[in-house]
């Protein structure tokens, strides 16, 4: 099917400032550096996050709640199973009603559980794929009605170098980010008529704790082999993030910007 042509597109909310971000697992990591530069643009955000095994991430969406309020916007935090449908259109609707619209959804929750394919369980495939590419597709399907009735959005989500350069024993996870990028660009294709910009970026890796998951010799070569020769801060993707949201890249959609130090280049 072909996308109805654009009519003359409002330029609507070129302004930051005021408008409001859906983050989701924001409460730790690159999720949470998001979430910070949103709030350090004056943008109002809501997050959510699901707790994991051997991870206090209740305690830090505490954190990241109070460090946000401590930036002077409003926030909206739930605990929030990306891959249920229903309570992310729970989220969704009580973040907008609470904090009074909907301009930005930052797909940001993922997961990882790696082993040599001819091992990997069906559990470890499913949730891999459900948390990273259905939970992606339930979010953005959740907000495209509002971004298509008020002409304005934008949707970035984080896929991984691992989509185009998986090393091993991540097929689950590879197939997942590569499933986000396929989304990204129908996204794109479906609400381009409707003034949404959707891309995605692409990390290497960055210092988060979803890394410390990961043999210390694979990080230590992946930063020496990065022709940059380190490992991103979260903070670098976040940046990448909040231009892609801005008005400034209005003319980027269905593009996936890789942000990885110069990793998958040498
Ligand atoms: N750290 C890296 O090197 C790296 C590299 C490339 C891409 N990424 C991607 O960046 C994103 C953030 O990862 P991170 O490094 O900050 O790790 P992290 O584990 O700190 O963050 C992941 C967050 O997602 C949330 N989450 C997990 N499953 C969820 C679910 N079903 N519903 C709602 N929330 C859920 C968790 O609560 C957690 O806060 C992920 O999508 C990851 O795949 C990370």
């Amino acid at each position: 099917m072909v996308a109805p042509r654009p009519k003359g597109q409002r330029v609507h909310g070129a302004e930051m400032k005021g408008n409001v971000a859906v983050v989701t697992g924001g409460a730790t990591g690159l999720g949470r550096a998001i979430a910070l530069e949103f709030a350090r643009k004056g943008v109002h955000v809501a997050f959510n996050y699901l707790d994991l095994p051997d991870r206090d991430i209740g305690a830090q969406a505490l954190l990241t709640e109070t460090a946000l309020r401590g930036l002077g916007v409003e926030v909206y935090c739930e605990a929030c199973d990306v891959r249920s449908r229903e309570e992310v259109d729970h989220f969704v609707q009580s973040a907008k009603a609470e904090l009074g619209g909907l301009h930005y959804l930052v797909n940001n929750a993922g997961v990882a559980r790696d082993g040599a394919l001819w091992r990997l369980s069906e559990a470890a495939w499913r949730e891999v794929m459900d948390t990273n590419a259905m939970g992606t597709f339930n979010c953005i399907r959740a907000v495209a009605p509002q971004f298509r009735a008020q002409h304005f959005g934008k949707i970035v989500s984080i896929a991984s170098h691992q989509a185009f350069t998986p090393g091993f024993g991540i097929s689950n996870y590879a197939a997942s980010k590569a499933a986000v990028i396929g989304l990204t660009r129908s996204a794109a294709v479906e609400l381009g008529a409707s003034n949404v910009n959707v891309n995605a970026v692409a990390p290497g890796f960055v210092r988060t704790e979803m890394l410390s998951k990961l043999p210390a010799d694979v990080v230590e070569r992946a930063e020496h082999q990065a022709a940059l020769g380190r490992m991103a801060e979260p903070e670098d993707i976040a940046h990448v993030v909040l231009f892609l949201c801005s008005e400034e890249a209005r003319h980027i959609t269905g593009q996936v910007i890789v942000v990885d130090g110069g990793l998958t280049i040498v």
